[in-house]
């Protein structure tokens, strides 16, 4: 990107949001909470899974938000999955699509429909260690800090611009499982910040670089 782009992300009043999701869902969870009491003036409007056991689906339908599973085998390539995911997540007309978890990259249908209104969150300090294993990574590599990161999404995996970090130590006796689970208590602090704060201001992407106005 090398234009200025200015995003419509403020809606008048309540944005709408699209959580995107493959597991546990507790990323989802803490926005739901956050809109629930009021930490975030928004509405969840819909969670969209590639699976149908995705544990996150529950707790959308606890709360009452509509949900929708777009699963990759019922299609005959990417393409087509992507497209119907775009159409599904159009339905619903977000102002932001957040992926909270989602396993899978999303492409062209999907970000061309939502151009820098996806957003992602890593649990690791990108561009350290991007992709699918990315606490196992940082283990195994022997950093000694790591942490999280919410980002915009764009074409490349785990490449777009950063909205917010934040770190924290790896321990001796840190695990795979351990390390992961105390990374998901910063990132979901930090996911609920960052999108009551996209949902509050308009945002202007000029490259790398976000701004709120
Ligand atoms: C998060 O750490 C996210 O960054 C990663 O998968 C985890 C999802 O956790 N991609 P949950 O499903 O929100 O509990």
């Amino acid at each position: 990107m090398s234009a200025e782009e200015s995003v419509g992300a403020v809606a008048p009043r309540r944005p709408r949001i699209v959580v995107l999701i493959s597991g546990s869902g507790t990323n989802l969870q803490a926005l739901l909470d956050a809109c629930r009491d009021g930490e975030l003036t928004a509405d969840i409007v819909a969670v969209g899974a590639d699976r149908t056991d995705a544990a996150g689906l529950h707790r959308a339908a606890t709360s009452g938000v509509p949900t929708f599973v777009v699963p990759p085998a019922d299609f005959t390539g990417r393409q087509a999955w992507d497209e119907a995911l775009a159409s599904q997540i159009a339905l619903f007309e977000p102002t932001w699509v957040v992926s909270a978890g989602f396993m899978r990259i999303l492409g062209a249908a999907v970000l061309s429909a939502f151009p820098n209104r996806i957003i992602n969150t890593h649990p690791a300090l990108l561009p350290s260690f991007p992709g699918a294993h990315a606490v196992s990574d940082a283990l195994s590599y022997g950093v000694k800090v790591t942490g999280c990161t919410v980002h915009l999404i764009d074409q490349g995996v785990d490449t777009g611009p950063v909205l917010a970090q934040r770190s924290l130590r790896i321990e001796p006796e840190d695990d795979e499982h351990t390390l992961h689970e105390r990374i998901k208590e910063v990132e979901r602090e930090l996911l609920v910040e960052v999108v009551d704060q996209l949902c509050r201001h308009t945002v202007h992407v000029v490259g790398r670089e976000v701004k709120l106005t």
